[in-house]
């Protein structure tokens, strides 16, 4: 196999691409019955439910001061999927932690998040467990790092929601029943008594899905929901998702090194690197009109369905976090990169569409192409870019 960059990791694994992108058409082709807000799309006056604002992120190490998220700013209204994508290490979980105020002390925290207008980082820890499950909600990749492996899923469902409201746990126990049902586990009041090693891989991510829609929360926070999953299994989980988060009428933040994913689910997508976002915008944007030469290494790392050849991912690896590159941290490894590149970083600013923001002082000239991915395919010394002015630095390691 050819050489995949010292990241190592592969972006949107074709079957997952071709599922993500069949379940929008799917999803899109059967009206709203099986849910997804793609079908539906959100309504420019629709209400604001988080709002993040210039979140950083440092972590005080032996090393020096890693510098995990620098600048994530975002919105989500209701009902919205915003997907988050990126390679391993660029601020996703920490930034999404920040939120949920689940980092560990010794991280330093500035910037701005709110809920419905609340102030979260300034809450006291009592609200912040308070929101924490029951307002936002938060679904872990591996489950079973979220479910307790000696209590039955019925009693750890029940005690979720009895640790926000007070009712007879015969009546939490009734609600555990009816989301299981919801998020499609058969035979829901057996199942009640399993414990998490007696379900499936799926089935428990289903519980964790229940776990988290139970308090019918505003906002679910789901990072790599799915990626421990065979494609099919991903696939139905994803549905299943999308379809519970329109039953309780939430707002996804949905976290993913698949582009696949993204494809099928998320409204709008936010790409990261080196810990700060480099391209937001609607995901057909994203898709179509990439304004940012790391998306479209991205997707020129996915296979189409008739290539026979080689993966083609973005050859050398993310900067260290601790000692980041003067300029674009992405400059190294960017085929389009001109000396400006090597000197100033870029702001996320608005491009040809005023809504699809990208970090790139040469975003116009991925607009002047067709096709954006044909960089990284070309290689170094190519003449790269429409119109290119300045030599290009870096390039193809
Ligand atoms: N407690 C910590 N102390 C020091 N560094 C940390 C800590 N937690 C995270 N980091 C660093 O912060 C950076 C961002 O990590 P994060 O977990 O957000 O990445 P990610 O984008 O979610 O990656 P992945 O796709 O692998 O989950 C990484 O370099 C990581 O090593
Ligand atoms: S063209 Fe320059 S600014 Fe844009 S991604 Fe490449 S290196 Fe960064
Ligand atoms: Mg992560």
């Amino acid at each position: 196999m050819e050489d995949e960059g010292s990241s190592g990791t592969l972006y949107g694994e074709p079957d997952a691409i071709d599922k993500g992108l069949e379940i929008r058409d799917r999803v899109a082709g059967e009206g709203v019955q099986v849910s997804s807000g793609l079908a539906d799309p959100v309504p420019a006056d629709a209400p604001e439910v988080l709002r993040v604002e210039d979140l950083t992120v440092a972590f005080p190490t032996e090393d020096g001061l890693v510098k995990a998220v620098r600048g994530v700013s975002y919105a989500l209204k209701e009902r919205e999927v915003l997907g988050i994508v990126g390679e391993s290490g660029s601020g996703k979980s920490v930034s999404s932690m920040a939120v949920m105020g689940l980092l560990p002390k010794s991280a330093r925290i500035t910037g701005k998040v709110s809920f419905r207008g609340q102030d979260v980082l300034s809450m006291s820890a009592r609200q912040r467990r308070g929101l924490r499950g029951k307002r936002i909600a938060m679904i872990f990749q591996d489950p079973m790092t979220a479910l307790n492996p000696v209590y039955t899923v019925g009693f750890q469902l029940a005690e979720a929601v009895l640790s926000h409201e007070l009712m007879p746990k015969k009546q939490a126990l009734a609600r555990a029943e009816e989301m299981l049902a919801l998020v499609g586990i058969p035979q829901p009041k057996t199942r009640l008594d399993s414990y998490p090693h007696e379900f499936s891989g799926g089935m428990r991510q289903r519980a964790m899905i229940a776990m988290a829609v139970i308090n019918n929360p505003d906002v679910i926070i789901a990072d790599e929901p799915t990626t421990a999953l065979d494609v099919t299994v991903q696939a139905q989980i994803l549905e299943k998702l999308i379809e519970v988060k329109d039953a309780v009428n939430a707002a996804i933040v949905l976290i993913t090194h698949d582009l696949g994913v993204v494809a099928g689910m998320a409204h709008r997508t936010l790409v990261m690197y080196a810990g700060r976002p480099v391209e937001l915008g609607s995901t057909d944007e994203i898709f179509y009109r990439t304004r940012m030469p790391y998306t479209a290494g991205l997707l020129g790392s996915i296979p189409s369905a008739g290539d026979t050849g080689r993966l083609r991912p973005i050859k050398g690896a993310p900067p260290s976090l601790i000692s980041l590159p003067p300029g674009c941290p992405f400059s190294p490894r960017c085929p389009v990169a001109t000396d400006i590149c090597t000197k100033e970083e870029p702001p996320l600013a608005p491009t040809d569409d005023p809504d699809h923001l990208a970090a790139c002082h040469h975003w116009d000239r991925l607009a002047a192409t067709d096709d954006p991915t044909r960089f990284f395919r070309e290689g170094p010394g190519t003449e790269t870019v429409a119109g290119a002015a300045g030599a290009p630095v870096g390039g193809i390691a």
